[in-house]
């Protein structure tokens, strides 16, 4: 009887099938209730005593790896049905799903919040469009002074006294017209002036202002926060040099060079030959601007940078042409971080 059992053990190893009707056969024919399980146990009676034990645990093999065998064969054949269905070629080639990335001047902005938010930054917004106020009068720019043709202007026609804004300087006003200091923000934005478009300059732009306003703060904190973000931004050996400017809005003004990140002060294009670029213009709140902001000058002091988040993106992965932010050609815009 053991061969027996033996033979039909070898049989249920071998077996195989990717057929449903085949398998209930093999089913109904090793366990069912005439099957060969069934008169095993029935001839099994008849074992002597001295054989029962060996014969009883072949027969319960067989019993648990015939059950095994066909369960395991259904899974099988109800995956590969599945698979039919799905009519899935699971030898073709993948096809490479592009996720998207995230815009080099998101990458940059959100880098620049997080470095000022790290000392205590906060982000402010305003509009797009904007007054005259906002834009220039508050910021100590006269009426008719030239300094206004510093920046080509785009006027709402019908009403001259409506703008886009020319500089994310208009949000500095809108937050000391509301807010009592100490101030400690940075506003990220886009800016709008009606330049020629070409390779460095175009009719939109964006811009990161900062702001500080607070009791005694001075030229210093001012040069050494721009330092910290130089060398969080670049990298830890960068260094800055500050020249001598003039904005209607900051006095003293200066405008800030960082050393070349990418001939490393050697002399390359980017830097044309000189080891500098300039990055921000700065300075020390205008008392005039405080006041016409409702701040008292004789109690703060404070000072703002404006930065434009197209160069820092320039030096930052060396985009020598500025028009390729806003043409949304994938391939330039998909070797950027993913945004996933
Ligand atoms: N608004 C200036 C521009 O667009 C940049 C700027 C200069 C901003 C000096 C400032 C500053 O806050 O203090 O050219």
């Amino acid at each position: 009887m053991k061969e027996k059992i033996e033979k039909f053990l070898e049989e249920v190893r071998v077996f195989q099938t990717s057929s449903s009707e085949e398998l209930e056969q093999f089913r109904i024919r090793i366990l069912g209730k005439n099957g060969v399980l069934n008169d095993l146990f029935e001839e099994f009676k008849n074992v002597t005593p001295d054989q029962k034990k060996d014969v009883g645990q072949l027969l319960n093999q067989l019993k648990t790896q015939a059950t095994e065998k066909i369960n395991a064969t259904k899974t099988l054949i109800e995956s590969q049905k599945t698979e039919k269905k799905s009519n899935k070629d699971l030898t073709l080639p993948c096809q490479f799903e592009f996720t998207g990335a995230r815009h080099p001047i998101s990458i940059v902005r959100n880098e620049i919040i997080k470095i000022f938010g790290n000392i205590g930054y906060t982000v402010a917004e305003g509009p797009e469009i904007e007054d005259d106020w906002h834009n220039f009068t508050a910021l100590n720019f006269p009426e008719e002074h030239p300094a206004r043709d510093m920046q080509d202007t785009f006027f709402i026609e019908r009403n001259p006294d409506i703008v886009l804004r020319t500089h994310t300087s208009s949000v500095q006003v809108r937050v000391m017209e509301t807010t009592k200091p100490p101030i400690r923000i940075i506003a990220p934005g886009r800016t709008y002036r009606n330049e020629a478009i070409s390779s460095r300059a175009h009719v939109f732009f964006h811009q990161v202002e900062g702001l500080y306003i607070d009791h005694n703060v001075s030229f210093a904190d001012m040069k050494q926060t721009l330092l910290y973000f130089a060398r969080e931004m670049f990298s830890a050996d960068t260094q800055i040099r500050l020249r001598p400017s003039y904005f209607p809005f900051t006095e003293p003004s200066a405008e800030m060079d960082i050393s070349c990140n990418i001939c490393k002060g050697a002399g390359c294009a980017m830097c044309k030959k000189t080891g500098w670029v300039e990055i921000l213009g700065c300075g020390m709140v205008d008392p005039n601007v405080l006041e016409n902001c409702g701040i008292d000058s004789n109690v703060y002091t404070g000072f703002a940078f404006g930065m434009g988040v197209e160069r820092v993106t320039n030096l930052k992965y060396q985009v020598k042409d500025i028009r390729l932010f806003s043409e949304n050609d994938i391939r330039f815009l998909q070797q950027f971080e993913s945004a996933l």
